[in-house]
């Protein structure tokens, strides 16, 4: 295991350092970023019914359930149709109306979860499409679901999952783009964000850069906690819940995502100047109600940690314990980015709590029970 560790303490570094690997290698002979063609072989045979589809809904748990919340709403305004995304357990729960044209897509890391497998069974008695976003070849959920798209991240030891977000992050984006890339409107967007994929690895390396300036601000006002705040809206939503979720799994420090429009309906009552609060902050055209949450939470003497755009300077910093620079990519594609110092910021937290964070009590990586 020293071996495979690759002279890092714990796969968790490992795995998260790997990042800009990783993602490389989740575009690699699907994207051609000179043409700006995407082809994605695994769904080919299925794309005319996927874009007969009136509905999408998108199934998974725990940080594969993220990753579908990062890209919904770019799914919606590429292809026009309504996405809903479910938690396993509850649409289980739930057992909902399942339509023929709907699509369902499958998110999984492992393929192996008990939950969405089960979810997968359900739907798959409805008749409807089913699509799998799965790391693992050959598992359970990439054979049993009808086409799909491997996120070739490679293996994933952690328990805490990592690179595989970022893999399922940009499959899923690739999927978007798949399904609507016979809309001509589209063409402008899909250059854009083709682009932007591409430079994407290159980025990650940079905020993988800033590691010693994350550990210290970790350390200085973070650890040994009980709780914390992360913040976020739009395409920072999802952002914000696997932040938080990172940090409950490795760090036990209890932290909770919160939609920023959200904290006026309840949890500003928690703000104060003792309660750590981190806040996604990076540009694009939601920042204007960041913002103002951001001075919901100064106003109550919570002096916010920022993720925010790098040399942007229209933000005030007076009222904050810090500031993590990253820099700047197309929207959709930020939570890419603005993950990254939230990945190491449990890591190190962990670690200075004397964890270990490739084996967190209580979870394990693969949950085969319902
Ligand atoms: C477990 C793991 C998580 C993972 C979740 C879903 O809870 O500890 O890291 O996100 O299962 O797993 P899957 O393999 O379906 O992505």
């Amino acid at each position: 295991a020293e071996i495979m560790k690759g002279g890092y303490d714990h796969f968790m570094m490992k795995e998260i350092t790997e990042q800009p690997d990783s993602t490389f290698n989740t575009m690699r002979g699907r994207l051609d970023f000179k043409n700006k063609n995407i082809i994605l072989g695994g769904i080919k045979q299925y794309l005319t019914s996927i874009r007969r589809s009136r509905r999408f809904q998108m199934i998974a748990c725990g940080t594969s359930y993220h990753s579908c919340l990062a890209v919904r709403s770019l799914f919606e305004e590429l292809t026009g149709v309504p996405v809903s995304v479910e938690l396993a357990s509850d649409f289980l729960d739930r057992s909902p109306p399942i339509f023929r044209d709907d699509t369902c897509i499958f998110v999984s890391q492992s393929g192996e979860t008990a939950d969405s497998m089960q979810a997968l069974k359900y739907c798959r008695a409805s008749g409807c499409l089913n699509v799998g976003v799965v790391n693992s070849v050959g598992s359970s959920i990439s054979r049993d679901t009808d086409c799909g798209v491997h996120i070739n991240a490679g293996p994933e030891i952690s328990v805490a999952s990592t690179k595989a977000y970022s893999s399922q992050f940009i499959a899923l984006v690739m999927l978007a783009l798949q399904i609507s890339n016979n809309v001509i409107d589209n063409k402008e967007r899909h250059v854009e964000i083709i682009n932007g994929l591409e430079e994407i690895p290159r980025l990650i390396s940079r905020v993988l850069e800033q590691k010693e300036l994350i550990k210290e601000i970790s350390l200085k006002h973070l650890h040994g906690r009980d709780s914390m705040l992360v913040v976020g809206r739009g395409y920072q939503y999802a952002s914000a819940l696997e932040g938080a979720l990172k940090i409950k799994e490795i760090s036990y420090i209890h932290a909770e995502g919160v939609q920023a429009g959200e904290l006026k309906h309840g949890v500003l009552a928690l703000v104060d100047d003792k309660m750590p609060v981190v806040a996604f902050a990076t540009q694009d055209s939601f920042s204007p109600k960041v913002n103002s949450a951001i001075q919901q939470i100064t106003a109550r003497q919570g002096r916010p940690i920022l993720i925010m755009t790098e040399g942007d300077d229209l933000i005030d910093k007076s009222k904050t314990s810090a500031c993590i620079e990253i820099p700047k990519t197309v929207d959709c594609l930020q939570g890419l980015l603005n993950v990254v110092p939230l990945q190491l910021m449990s890591y190190y937290l962990s670690v200075a709590a004397g964890n270990n964070p490739d084996r967190p009590r209580n979870l394990a990586k693969s949950v085969t029970v319902e």
